[in-house]
């Protein structure tokens, strides 16, 4: 009984290390999925550090990408001001349910990589590789994210154009999502999802 919870620990913390994690998990995988909601309320009592937020892109880096091109980037409101000037560009809801979270994430891929062999598309879903692969980092990060206690919620409603001003972000790189970062004041609702015959089908 002790050898196995040791050899489970072990695991646990073999899994955060390659996830540039320093402490080991007593959470399961499923748990971390389960309590991983979109916040709409936080606490504006908490902050987070940088440190804290590389720990996270360290473990959106472990995600897989086309060819192994890592296209997607981040860039980091920290500062009152940016966090305050991001929360002005996602539109009024969206703004009002992460009032309180302390810091505001745009996360963005480098477009003409994944996808592309060649400098030529590889197939017909061309830079939609580009967005494939930048989702696949944000997933990672918003469960890493989870797993160290935080919050977060993805937002595509946003304003492009001004944040690619704000954070002078170069034209070679297409602006997906913006994340709020911070620790939930209230527990959030769990969504409905459709039944798994919904949307599988076995051959
Ligand atoms: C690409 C994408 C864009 C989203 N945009 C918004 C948004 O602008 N505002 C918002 O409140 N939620 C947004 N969401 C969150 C979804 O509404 C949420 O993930 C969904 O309802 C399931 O809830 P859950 O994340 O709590 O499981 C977005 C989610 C994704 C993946």
């Amino acid at each position: 009984m002790k050898k196995v919870l040791f050899i489970q620990i072990a695991c646990a913390a073999m899994m955060l290390c390659a996830c540039g994690g320093n402490q080991p998990s007593v959470q399961s995988f499923d748990d971390i999925v389960a309590s991983r909601r979109s916040v709409r309320d936080y606490d504006a009592s908490k902050t987070i550090s940088q440190e804290q937020v590389m720990e996270l892109i360290q473990c959106a880096q472990e995600a897989p990408s086309w060819a192994n091109q890592q296209p997607t980037k981040y860039y980091v409101a920290m500062s009152p001001e940016k966090v305050a000037a991001v929360k002005d560009l996602v539109g009024d809801g969206n703004k009002r349910n992460t009032a309180g979270a302390p810091v505001m994430i745009v996360s963005t891929y480098v477009k003409g990589k994944s996808g592309f062999f060649r400098s030529n598309p590889a197939n017909e879903i061309g830079d939609g590789w580009g967005a494939y692969d930048n989702g696949l980092s944000n997933a990672y990060f918003i469960l890493k994210a989870r797993e160290r206690g935080f919050d977060t919620l993805i937002m595509g409603m946003r304003n492009s154009d001004e944040l690619r001003k704000l954070f002078a972000i170069p034209d070679d790189e297409c602006i997906m999502a913006v994340i709020s970062l911070g620790y939930r004041a209230s527990d959030p609702n769990r969504p409905d999802r459709k039944a798994v015959n919904e949307v599988v089908k076995f051959f």
